[in-house]
C-alpha cells in the first residue's frame, strides 16, 4: 500500500519506518527542510536503537520516501497519518493546533477517498473534532481513524514490530478494512487488532499510560513505606508480581517517572476531566506523589554528608530512562537542580545524553567522559538512570577513585550484601541501608 506520515518526529519517523519495512510504499512529510534533506541522505536524525538499519534497508528497497511536499505526498495515497506533535498548553490540556492546521491543509489537498489517521496521542473527541474540520473544507469522501501508539523510547522498533496489541478506532467498514489491510503483516503473525469506536481508542491511549504512572506510583509509596517498616520492597515486588493479575512489569520503585509521554499524558486526562466536571483524584496524587520521588533522595544525602555546601556529587545516568538521549521530565535534573541549590558542585555522566543536559545547564555542573572518570575525588555519587553500563561496576576502582564512599541509588542497581562487603555507605529505594 501507499502510505503518507505527516511529521518525522519519534512517533511519525519509528512509524513511517516500520511501515515501510512491513512492505509497504511510505512517503513521509516534514516542514524541516535541513531533516528531510539529512534523511534523504540516510540520516537518522533521532537516537532509537535498531531505527538505522531498518531506515536504511528501507530506502535502500525504495520503500521510504521524504519531502517537504504534503501536496505532493497527499496525491501519493489514500491513507494520511498525522504525527505531529500535541505538546501540553499551557494549562496542561494536550495543544492540538498542529493536528488541526495539517488536517485543514489536507482537507484541501485530497481529491479521492481518503483515510485520515491520527497517531499522535489525543483527547478524546479529536477524531470528531478533524473529521468537522475536514467537512468544512471539501466534498472528498473521508474518514478519520483513531490508531494510537504504545512505543517505549528505547524499544520503539521492536513495540511497532511485535505490539502486544494494535488499537484501531474507527465507525466506518471502509475505513477499518484499510487499517486492517496496512497492519496485515502483524495480525497475519499473531498480534491481536482491536477494533473500537475512535473516543474509545483515544482514551485506551490516555487510560494505558495513566495506569502504568499509576502503578509505578504505587510501587513508589510502597517502597517508602518499607523503608518506614523495615521490609525489602524487591521482596514485596516479587510478592506480588507473582499474581498474574498484577504481573511484574511496571512494579520497579525508583526515583519516579520521566519522559515525554507519562507526566503529559496524566496531566491531560486530569485536565479533560475537570474540563467536563470530572475530578481524577488518583491521577492528582500521582502527579504530586511523583513529583517529590523525584528529589526523594536528596535529604539523604544532605543528612548523610551533613552539609552539601562545597560537597561534589557524581551524578550516573541523565536520561529519563535508559537506551534513550531524551532528557524531559527526567529525574537526574530536579536532583541536580536541588543539589546545586544547596551548594554542592557537580560532575554528570550519561552515555549520550550528555549534549543535551549541556544545552540546558551548560557550565552550572561538569561533565566526565566516562563513568569512573566522573567518581575521581567525589564526595557522593548518585545514580539516575538504570543504564547497563552501571548495572555491574568495579567497585574495587569506584572505592579507590571516590573521596567519600556513599552510593545513592534512585534506581535499586546493585545488591545490598555486595555494596556492603566492598564497604559503601548505600541508600536504595525501599530497601535496608
Ligand atoms: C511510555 C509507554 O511505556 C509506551 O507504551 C507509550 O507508547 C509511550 O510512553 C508514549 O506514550 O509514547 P516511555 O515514556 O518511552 O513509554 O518510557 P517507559 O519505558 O514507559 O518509562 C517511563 C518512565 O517510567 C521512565 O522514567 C522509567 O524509568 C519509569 N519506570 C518504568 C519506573 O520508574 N519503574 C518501572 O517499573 C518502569
Amino acid at each position: 500500500m501507499n502510505i503518507t506520515i505527516v511529521g518525522t518526529g519519534y512517533v511519525g519517523l519509528v512509524s513511517g519506518t516500520c511501515l515501510a519495512d512491513l512492505g509497504h510504499s511510505v512517503h513521509c512529510v516534514d516542514i524541516n527542510e535541513e531533516k528531510v534533506q539529512m534523511m534523504k541522505k540516510g540520516e537518522v536524525p533521532i537516537y532509537e536503537p535498531q531505527l538505522e538499519e531498518v531506515f536504511l534497508r528501507n530506502i535502500k528497497g525504495n520503500r521510504l520516501f521524504f519531502t517537504t511536499d504534503l501536496a505532493e505526498a497527499v496525491k501519493k495515497s489514500n491513507v494520511i497519518f498525522l504525527a505531529l506533535p500535541t505538546p501540553p498548553g499551557g494549562d496542561g490540556s494536550a495543544d492540538l493546533s498542529y493536528v488541526l492546521e495539517v488536517a485543514g491543509q489536507i482537507a484541501s489537498l485530497i481529491t479521492q477517498y481518503t483515510v485520515i489517521v491520527n497517531k499522535s496521542t489525543v483527547p478524546v473527541g479529536t477524531a470528531k473534532k478533524v473529521g468537522e474540520l475536514i467537512k468544512l473544507k471539501t466534498s472528498v469522501p473521508f474518514d478519520v481513524v483513531s490508531n494510537p501508539e504504545f512505543l517505549r523510547e528505547g524499544y520503539a522498533v521492536e513495540d511497532f514490530m511485535r505490539p502486544e496489541r494494535v488499537i484501531v478506532g474507527a465507525s466506518s467498514k471502509k475505513a477499518f478494512e484499510i487499517m486492517e489491510k496496512i497492519y496485515l503483516p502483524l495480525t497475519n503473525a499473531g498480534v491481536n487488532l482491536i477494533k473500537m469506536d475512535e473516543k474509545s481508542s483515544e482514551l485506551t491511549k490516555y487510560a494505558a499510560n495513566s495506569f502504568l504512572a499509576t502503578k509505578i506510583t504505587f510501587m513508589n509509596e510502597i517502597a517508602n513505606y518499607c523503608e518506614k517498616v523495615g521490609a525489602d520492597v524487591d521482596k514485596v515486588r516479587m510478592g506480588m508480581g507473582a499474581d498474574d493479575r498484577i504481573g511484574h512489569r511496571f512494579l520497579f520503585p525508583g526515583i519516579g517517572y520521566g519522559g515525554s509521554c507519562f507526566p503529559k499524558d496524566v496531566k491531560a486526562l486530569i485536565k479533560s476531566g475537570n474540563e467536563i466536571g470530572y475530578d481524577f483524584k488518583i491521577l492528582e496524587s500521582v502527579e504530586q506523589i511523583n513529583e517529590k520521588q523525584k528529589t526523594i533522595l536528596v535529604p539523604d544525602i544532605e543528612k548523610h554528608l551533613g552539609t552539601l555546601k562545597n560537597k561534589c556529587i557524581a551524578v550516573w545516568g541523565l536520561a529519563f530512562k535508559e537506551n534513550t538521549d531524551d532528557i524531559r521530565e527526567a529525574s537526574s535534573l530536579e536532583i541536580i537542580n536541588k543539589l546545586l541549590e544547596k551548594g554542592a558542585s557537580i560532575k554528570a555522566y550519561d552515555p549520550i545524553a550528555i549534549e543535551n543536559v549541556q544545552r540546558l545547564l551548560g557550565d552550572r555542573i561538569s561533565y566526565a567522559k566516562d563513568m569512573y572518570e566522573c567518581v575521581e575525588d567525589v564526595d557522593a555519587l548518585v545514580i539516575a538512570t538504570e543504564w547497563g553500563e552501571f548495572r555491574n561496576p568495579h567497585f574495587e576502582w569506584l572505592e579507590k577513585r571516590m573521596k567519600n564512599k556513599a552510593i545513592f541509588d534512585g534506581r535499586n542497581l546493585y545488591n545490598l550484601e555486595e555494596l556492603e562487603a566492598h564497604g559503601f555507605y548505600y541508600k536504595s529505594i525501599g530497601r535496608k541501608i
